[in-house]
């Protein structure tokens, strides 16, 4: 069993010598990585850290993981983008979908992924009745809406449980030295792990960053090393550009947005995948979206919203792709029971298992798209568990640094996020910012 990257349903739109042509240039980036010689070279930590997260280092965070959960109802996550999405995504991809709904154990929640003011009043409310921790991640130490929704949690926690029961709730990842984040966690006096400078956030889901939210939510995060590391092998210069899913994954779709397709439509069969198109969303969109370039990462889950998107991917403005990831095994059985009234007119489905009506409908949504003048790459991996997980998040970030290469640009750098910042902090009357502000407000007519 392995992750496939099946390219059939490209080929009436490329040529397989399209993608092939590739090859050299592709190979050229594996080495820009490995050498470590390309854009952005100080922020390749990623593509080792599989192999080299230590048995102790995964011991501590699963220490830290298990005292929180032993004496709380609830476990905050505060943190936004690449200290955020990631765990989010492992969570929601391995839990079970009604976890939030039964009693037994600790329930990851997270804050500061928003600065929506009934989100962060109702979570206070409910935190109100629960013991609860909190786990507040920030790589910078500097982001404002993480620093909004930890400022209110820790004076919320320091109200119900004194200052320094707080503080042994509270931990902190961030960066060694630097950062608003880190001078405060020392101050107080609380445990911290840290993020690798050479690290950066969309890519950081292997450091602490994911692995202690995942480990507090219940989930092996040996294994989902152990994935990544298999990926790591899997991906890496020496295998073969036909052998290597990343590289081929990489080549197809830049064959394809050189085509005109300059939408890449994540399509999952299954909600437990959402957040993972979400996490790939940013991966994709912040790596490569810049200098003018780069191809509009787009999510849908399907069937779902076949009965919402469906109809712009089938009929509308040609300039998408799709790519499909399935899970080929679930990890329940389901039948689909005989009615004798028969009203639906669905007996000739008595019998089958919901997985193989799922798959039909994958297998002729591929081909109505196809016929619609919709490419669609498709990657599989075997089951919904730890490793294969992680062997899937390592497989997209090392496509998306090849891509990223492909392009020319720098995969590692997020220039653009500065501009909305800038504005916020200029209307809000921040010191030093009132030039900024005036204009603004002129310009906006407030
Ligand atoms: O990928 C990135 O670098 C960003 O999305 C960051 O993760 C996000 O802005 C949060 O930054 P920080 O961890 O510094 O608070």
């Amino acid at each position: 069993s392995k992750l496939q990257v099946k390219l059939n349903n490209i080929y009436q739109f490329v040529d397989a010598s399209d993608v092939l042509s590739l090859k050299n240039k592709v190979n050229d980036c594996q080495k820009l990585i490995e050498g470590k010689t390309g854009k952005g070279s100080d922020f390749l930590g990623w593509v080792t850290l599989p192999a080299e997260i230590t048995d102790d280092q995964l011991k501590s965070i699963e220490k830290v993981a298990n005292e929180l959960r032993s004496k709380s109802e609830f476990v905050v996550v505060v943190g936004i983008g690449g200290s955020y999405l990631g765990a989010k995504a492992v969570i929601e991809a391995l839990g079970n979908s009604f976890s939030m709904l039964d009693n037994g154990g600790t329930k990851v929640l997270f804050a500061g992924n928003s600065i929506c003011e009934d989100y962060h009043a109702e979570l206070l409310k409910l935190l109100d009745k629960h013991t609860y921790s909190i786990v507040v991640i920030s790589k910078s130490g500097t982001t404002t809406e993480p620093a909004i929704a930890f400022r209110l949690l820790k004076q919320h926690l320091e109200g119900k449980v004194g200052k320094t029961e707080a503080a042994s709730r509270i931990v902190a990842i961030t960066d060694q030295s630097k950062g608003a984040l880190r001078k405060l966690a020392d101050t107080e006096g609380y445990r911290t792990f840290v993020i690798p400078d050479d690290v950066g956030g969309r890519y950081s889901v292997l450091t602490p960053v994911g692995l202690l939210p995942i480990a507090i939510a219940g989930f092996d995060i040996r294994q989902l090393v152990e994935g990544a590391r298999q990926a790591m092998t899997d991906t890496s210069v020496g295998v073969p550009f036909e052998q290597n899913p990343a590289c081929q994954y990489a080549a197809a779709r830049n064959v394809l947005y050189a085509k005109g397709k300059k939408v890449e439509i994540m399509v999952n069969y299954t909600p437990k995948l959402h957040y993972i198109t979400e996490w790939w969303k940013q991966l994709y969109g912040e790596s490569e979206g810049k200098e003018n370039k780069g191809i509009f990462p787009a999510g849908v889950d399907f069937t779902t919203d076949l009965h919402s998107m469906g109809q712009y991917i089938q009929e509308g403005e040609r300039f998408i792709f799709e790519t499909v990831v399935s899970v080929e095994k679930p990890s329940h059985t389901l039948n689909i029971p005989n009615d004798p009234e028969n009203l639906d007119q669905l007996n000739f489905l008595t019998g089958k298992r919901l997985s193989e009506v799922n798959h039909m409908a994958e297998l002729g949504t591929i081909v109505a798209h196809n016929d619609g003048g919709v490419p669609c790459i498709q990657i599989s991996i075997p089951e919904l568990s730890a490793f294969w997980i992680g062997y899937l998040l390592y497989f997209f970030e090392r496509a998306c640094a090849i891509s990223g290469y492909l392009l020319d640009v720098n995969p590692f750098d997020q220039p653009g996020v500065e501009a909305y910042k800038k504005n916020m902090f200029a209307l809000l009357g921040k010191p030093g910012f009132e030039d900024e502000g005036k204009a603004l407000r002129k310009r906006l007519g407030i």
